[in-house]
């Protein structure tokens, strides 16, 4: 069982306030990656949870036992706290080989030995790493040392498991297969896991849910489709998905009880009323900011639809099994990804087909969702 609760936590480094207000909660069985640009709070948060770093305010709660507690300078320290962590730079005992190193814990718990063997085994072929066994860290490259700092976190099986970027040494191919077993250790062991990235797939491809950090700040936490799908607001929608989220400027206001958003570039796009965000009742015009992901616009060659919007070709980038289209909507640049390969020439003119249902729309003052694009 490993549940944490974080509530109303601030870290400042002197006057410089690191961490505002932080509540999240880890449900047992989580797979938490917590997300944001470089210098965000990411690691911050991660040490605080271990107890290495003292938060100036608020309170953790560890299955529900109290153990931070700020006001009253209660702190567990880390070792209490039952937790193992991998941290970006690895310190593995130098003196050790991998075998030792991830044998480590087993032995001072006193496990057998055939059985140490056996897990030692399993979790360095998990890692790919079975042939360097008997390696000292001194004769591995950055990337593999990495791997052996994973295999000992997880050779005992631990009920919460902290990495912060534990993969940022490998090379693209490593990295994609260690996601894969990453995960595949999540779903088997149940363990809980708090996994620090700034890398937005990692996240979405591995995570039971995302916690999106921007500048201290904790904008919002969700499944990973549903971040994709409804970012809570501009910087999000900004940070997830490639090639990135196409955004169209309009003026905004409602009609009856819809929204309509008349763009730049003079389209005019309906939004229901059932699709908008509880409480958004703007009074006037707005600015707004439509967000089209590039997968959810259809190019036709002749106009297929009233409705569909006459563009130019930019560029065309076909990528092995996918073709990414950029095209001109008047002064708007819109990155379309088509499945396949597609042909296109340069300025041919070309019909987008768009679901005013899939868009999201954006407050361009406040920078927040008012509607959501509808997930079939
Ligand atoms: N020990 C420290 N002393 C002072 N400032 C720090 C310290 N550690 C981190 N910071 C600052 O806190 C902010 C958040 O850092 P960090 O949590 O490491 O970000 P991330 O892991 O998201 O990249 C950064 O501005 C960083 O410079
Ligand atoms: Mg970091």
């Amino acid at each position: 069982m490993s549940k944490i609760e974080l509530k109303h936590i601030d870290k400042y480094y002197g006057k410089n306030h690191i961490l505002k207000d932080i509540n999240l909660t880890i449900e047992d069985g989580d797979f938490m990656t917590l997300l944001g640009p470089s210098g965000c709070g990411k690691t911050t948060t991660l040490r605080v949870v271990s107890g290495l770093e003292k938060p100036q305010n608020g309170f953790i709660y560890m299955n529900g036992k109290e153990i931070v507690n700020a006001a009253e300078a209660h702190f567990e320290p880390p070792a209490a706290r039952g937790l193992n962590l991998v941290f970006q730079s690895y310190a593995l005992w130098p003196h050790m080989t991998v075998y030792e190193n991830v044998a480590f814990g087993l032995k001072i718990k006193k496990t057998p030995k055939d059985e140490i063997d056996r897990r030692v085994a399993s979790a360095l072929d998990r890692m790919q790493i079975g042939q360097y066994a008997q390696r000292y860290p001194t004769e591995l490259s950055g990337g593999q040392q990495q791997r052996v700092a994973i295999a000992r976190a997880i050779v005992s099986e631990p009920s919460l498991l902290l990495f912060d970027e534990p993969l940022s040494n490998l090379d693209a191919k490593l990295r994609v297969d260690m996601r894969s077993e990453l995960k595949r250790l999540h779903k088997e062991t149940g363990s809980t896991i708090i996994y620090v990235t700034h890398d937005q797939i990692e996240a979405l491809t591995m995570s039971t849910k995302i916690a999106i950090f921007f500048e201290g700040v904790l904008v919002q936490v969700a499944p990973p489709l549903e971040l994709y799908n409804n970012p809570a607001d501009l910087r999000v929608a900004d940070f997830i998905g490639n090639p990135r989220i196409n955004f169209i400027d309009g003026k905004g206001k409602l009609d009856g009880k819809d929204l309509v958003v008349k763009t730049v570039d003079g389209e005019t796009f309906r939004f229901a009323s059932e699709n908008l965000v509880e409480g958004f009742r703007p009074s006037g015009e707005f600015d707004a900011v439509i967000g089209v992901r590039p997968e959810q616009v259809t190019i036709h060659r002749t106009r297929k639809h009233d409705t569909d919007v006459a563009a130019k070709v930019y560029t065309v980038m076909p990528a092995g099994s996918e073709t990414i289209v950029d095209v001109m909507v008047g002064k708007t640049r819109i990155t379309i990804k088509e499945l396949g390969i597609t042909h296109y020439e340069h300025d041919d003119i070309v019909y987008l087909e768009l679901n005013p249902q899939k868009m999201n729309v954006f407050d361009k003052a406040s920078k927040k969702l008012v509607k959501y694009a509808v997930v079939d």
